[in-house]
């Protein structure tokens, strides 16, 4: 049990690689928490889990959610070990067209609610002198595509708030790190992944010979999240099957 008596935190846990997360933390022994807007998907997969699931219903852009998660987290469980920053939008326009509200809406889900919630989670993990921070990023922080400027701006932005954190609290043994997902197949990618034709020609770009799964990424994330990682702090580790190698 890699994560025997550790909670973990996992936004946008009810879908996806969040979901995928869930399901191997808590495989290894963790309390899970699963954080979302929609409570009938949070719930379905909490109860695929079982009885060391908590669900907790709420928008990453509301503060007071966030104050409630992190409250009802500490009343259940006592202490956050793992927080995972997953929770994000992905949407696309032409740079010059992109209006302020779909940038902010971009910054304020993707980066300026990570940097919240990770702000209050922190001095629960400064006084346990211990906690692993992760960030689902995307390859789209470290290399850029056209149409999706707010997107790449977002996860390049995660990447260093990963560092930020490395940084400043590895005196606290508390640890941070980016993991960069390559296309991975969920509800975000799903219309997109439908397009036989242009995944064809995407494939070509992925030495390992085909797209990720969730459980592609969880697996990094468990590394991550365990004390197997110890040593391992501000990292940026891409999950892509060799995309950004080339
Ligand atoms: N699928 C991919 O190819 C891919 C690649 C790189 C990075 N990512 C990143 O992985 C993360 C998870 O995405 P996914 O692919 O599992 O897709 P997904 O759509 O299944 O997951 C996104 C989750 O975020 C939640 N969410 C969005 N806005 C929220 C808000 N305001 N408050 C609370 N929850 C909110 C959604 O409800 C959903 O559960 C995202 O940050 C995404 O950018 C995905």
């Amino acid at each position: 049990m890699r994560l025997a008596n550790k909670t973990a935190i996992i936004t946008g846990g009810g879908s996806g690689i969040g979901e995928a997360c869930a399901q191997a933390f808590y495989r290894e022994g963790a309390n899970v928490v699963l954080f979302g807007r929609r409570k009938q998907r949070l719930e379905e997969t909490a109860q695929k889990l079982g009885s060391k699931a908590l669900t907790v219903q709420g928008d990453m852009t509301r503060r007071e959610d966030l104050d409630r998660l992190v409250q009802e987290t500490l009343n259940t469980c006592n202490r956050i070990d793992i927080l995972v920053n997953n929770a994000g939008i992905f949407k696309g326009a032409p740079l010059h067209e992109i209006s302020n509200d779909q940038y902010d809406e971009m910054m304020n889900v993707n980066v300026k609610a990570a940097f919240q919630l990770t702000q209050k989670v922190l001095p629960v993990m400064m006084q346990q002198k211990h906690g692993s921070i992760i960030h689902i990023s995307s390859i789209l922080g470290i290399i850029a595509v056209p149409q999706v400027a707010t997107y790449n701006i977002s996860k390049g932005a995660l990447n260093q708030f990963s560092r930020s954190i490395a940084v400043e609290y590895g005196s606290y043994s508390i640890r941070s790190n980016s993991v960069c997902p390559g296309l991975i197949k969920t509800d975000m990618t799903s219309d997109l992944m439908n397009d036989e034709a242009l995944m064809q020609e995407w494939s070509k770009d992925y030495p390992i010979g085909r797209f990720g799964t969730p459980e592609d990424v969880a697996n990094a994330c468990l590394f991550l999240a365990s004390d197997e990682s110890s040593f391992v702090t501000g990292t940026v580790l891409p999950v892509d099957g060799g995309f950004t190698a080339h």
